[in-house]
């Protein structure tokens, strides 16, 4: 059904096509939608289930962030059969984002290039949709960001701000510095930088804690754009600092292989296919350097249960997907979870969990 979906979706302007999922995700989150959703899309199977961070995901396929930017949908999204969804980003003050176009497909590639630029309605908005966030019955995961016009120096109020707003609302928080398309955002994942941040987001989160608030993992973001060096300083200061765990990664600059006749110029970050091996990489490395001590989200390019296991078998504890629902539709978590059983029993695996790292551990 989803490919005449497409066919219609595909021939409206991107952004557009979005905001008409999103709106057709909103209608559905009534008794009846959400049932219709399950009827159709729903795969329970207990060999997926994990606990991570003492959460427990009924399976491993989430939703990465910048779908649901403002939280609306993510009870619809449950239904379709998403073990877990990351909204967001959210920044403390709404705003518009970049000027439009700022979205473009390139179909041959089945990639997405986005310069988005964290539109979003903001954290105190965004709180309306999120009180009652456990009605969604999978974790829901917070990723928050600063404003643009919030300069680097001052960024850590900006976290620190939505923190304060949102902590109580969210099963886990994520530390986003590694968006291409706020200016200079990535210059916080520089060592000193990053370690003055995180300094300053536990010291308030500690002192939220003290005031009676439930202790929440706090994972960083990271992007798939630097050398092996800098990402091993970021793993040493994140974990030094306290971080719960790693989401790799975010949009690549890169536009290395494109084969698409469209767009491959237009600033902003690409995902999708094309990012598939750089994220896997990067999986295998992080999960060599500090895989023993905190758990990994894998993201970028999984189109399949091949794609998401792979990544399992890399390092990841969890995975999430965004440009492969573009390409497949809502269909593509069941897939992905119905091949991740069949790949496990070819192997002997009787447990999601004994995959995972099982490729480094050789
Ligand atoms: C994103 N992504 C993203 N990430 C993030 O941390 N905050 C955000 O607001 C957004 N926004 C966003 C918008 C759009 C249109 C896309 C396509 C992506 C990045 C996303 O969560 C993920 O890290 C990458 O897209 C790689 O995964 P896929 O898309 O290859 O599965």
């Amino acid at each position: 059904m989803y490919q005449l979906i497409k066919k219609l979706l595909f021939r409206l302007d991107p952004e557009v096509a979005h905001e008409y999922t999103i709106s057709s995700l909103k209608m559905a989150n009534n008794r009846f939608g959400k049932n219709y959703l399950n009827m159709l899309y729903k795969f329970n199977d207990v060999r997926l289930h994990n606990t991570v961070w003492g959460i427990d995901f009924p399976n491993p396929v989430g939703l990465g962030a910048g779908f649901d930017k403002n939280a609306e949908v993510y009870k619809s999204l449950s239904a379709i059969g998403f073990g877990f969804v990351e909204v967001g980003t959210l920044t403390p003050v709404g705003q518009l984002g970049n000027e439009k176009p700022r979205l473009f497909r390139l179909v041959t590639d089945q990639a997405v290039i986005n310069r988005m630029g964290f539109n979003n309605i903001g954290a105190e908005e965004a709180v309306k949709h999120l009180v009652d966030y456990k009605q969604a019955s999978i974790p829901i995961g917070i990723n928050i960001g600063k404003n643009k016009l919030t300069v680097n120096e001052n960024a850590f109020h900006d976290y620190i701000k939505c923190l304060d707003i949102l902590y109580p609302y969210g099963d886990y928080f994520v530390i986003n510095i590694s968006s291409p398309n706020t200016p200079n955002l990535r210059n916080l994942q520089e060592s000193e930088n990053l370690r003055q941040l995180l300094q300053e987001i536990y010291k308030n989160t500690n002192e939220l804690e003290m005031n009676g608030a439930i202790k929440k993992p706090i994972l960083l973001k990271v992007a798939p754009d630097m050398e092996k060096e800098q990402m091993n300083e970021i793993l040493q200061v994140a974990i030094s600092q306290g971080i719960s765990g790693i989401i790799a990664t975010n949009t690549t600059l890169s536009r290395a292989g494109l084969r698409s006749k469209s767009f491959t110029t237009e600033m902003g970050g690409l995902s999708g296919k094309p990012l598939a091996n750089r994220s896997t990489k990067w999986i295998r490395e992080i999960y060599h350097q500090v895989g023993q001590q905190v758990p990994i989200i894998a993201v970028g390019g999984i189109f399949t249960g091949e794609d998401a296991y792979e990544k399992i078998r890399a390092g990841a504890s969890l995975v999430q997907v965004y440009t492969g629902m573009i390409y497949q539709g809502p269909g593509i978590v069941k897939s992905i979870n119905k091949r991740l059983l069949e790949l496990m029993d070819k192997d002997g695996f009787t447990n999601i969990r004994q995959v995972i790292g099982i490729d480094s551990k050789k």
